[in-house]
């Protein structure tokens, strides 16, 4: 396999985390934000030679695999003609505002990466990175064979899927395909597979903002695949998107 140009659309916490992990396995990467490639000096010479920042357009064009860490509110603004043909890791979670939110997803008709994919019509979609926070994939990635994670991928195209799995073996992660898209909400919030196995379990009675400082900053417990699998079985579905 060719090592594949990783686009990440969105440097907030998941892209510039999946830059790190992605320069620091020997990938190319090329990076926008919505402010523009010259707001992201600072993180490309952090990252190093193998890092570049580029227009959106220009990140999506540039790339194999773009990964799109942007809020899911914004997922109409994706570059569509730019992202046709490309495989597109979706890593976004709903979060209903009084600002947006999405009848289709609240009635739970579609799950948030068919969302995605009906936008980008022309792309591969596959969910994946979105149950696991950028410090613990930073945490927990190792070479084949050794104690490896496992993170699960969705995803309606089967090439798509596999290009995934390899680029994800490249970082240092194993894989459990957990089929389409519109079974995704099986690794979502409100499921046993998000997050928490990755951090394990947090002390009783924290607040929702206590909560979430713990597992950004506890350190990263290894998944293997059978667990990731089991995990995927026991879910039930609920209402879409975290629920404060
Ligand atoms: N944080 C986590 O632990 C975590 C874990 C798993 C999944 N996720 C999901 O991953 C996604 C990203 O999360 P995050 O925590 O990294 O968010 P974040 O820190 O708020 O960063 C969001 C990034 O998206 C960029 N952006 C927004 N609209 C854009 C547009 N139209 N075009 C290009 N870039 C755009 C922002 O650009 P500017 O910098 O210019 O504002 C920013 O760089 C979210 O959907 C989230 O639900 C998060």
């Amino acid at each position: 396999m060719t090592t594949p140009v990783l686009g990440i659309i969105g440097t907030g916490m998941v892209g510039a985390g999946a830059a790190r992990l992605a320069t620091d396995a020997g990938l190319d990467v090329v990076l926008s934000n919505s402010r523009g490639p010259q707001t992201l000096t600072g993180l490309v010479a952090a990252l190093g030679r193998r890092a570049r920042a580029a227009t959106t357009a220009e990140a999506a064009q540039a790339a194999d695999i773009v990964l799109v860490a942007v809020p899911l509110s914004a997922h109409e603004r994706l570059p569509r003609a730019e992202l046709t043909g490309k495989i597109v890791i979706d890593p976004t979670n709903y979060v209903p505002t009084p600002q947006w939110r999405s009848p289709e997803l609240d009635s739970d008709e579609l799950t948030s990466s068919e969302l995605v994919q009906r936008h980008l019509a022309g792309s591969q979609v596959v969910k994946a990175l979105h149950n696991i926070g950028p410090r613990h994939l930073l945490d927990l990635h190792r070479p084949a064979g050794a104690d490896r994670t496992a993170l699960p991928v969705h995803g309606d195209d089967e090439a798509a899927k596999k290009a995934v799995a390899d680029l994800f073996d490249v970082l240092g992660f194993d894989t459990v395909d957990l089929g389409p898209l519109s079974g995704s909400w099986r690794s979502e919030p409100n499921t046993p597979l998000y997050a928490f196995p990755y951090v394990g379990e947090p002390p009783a009675g924290l607040s929702v903002p206590e909560l979430v400082g713990w597992v950004q900053g506890a350190p990263g417990v290894p998944v293997p695949a059978a667990r990731v699998t089991e995990l995927a079985a026991a879910a039930v579905r609920g209402p879409a998107g975290f629920q404060f």
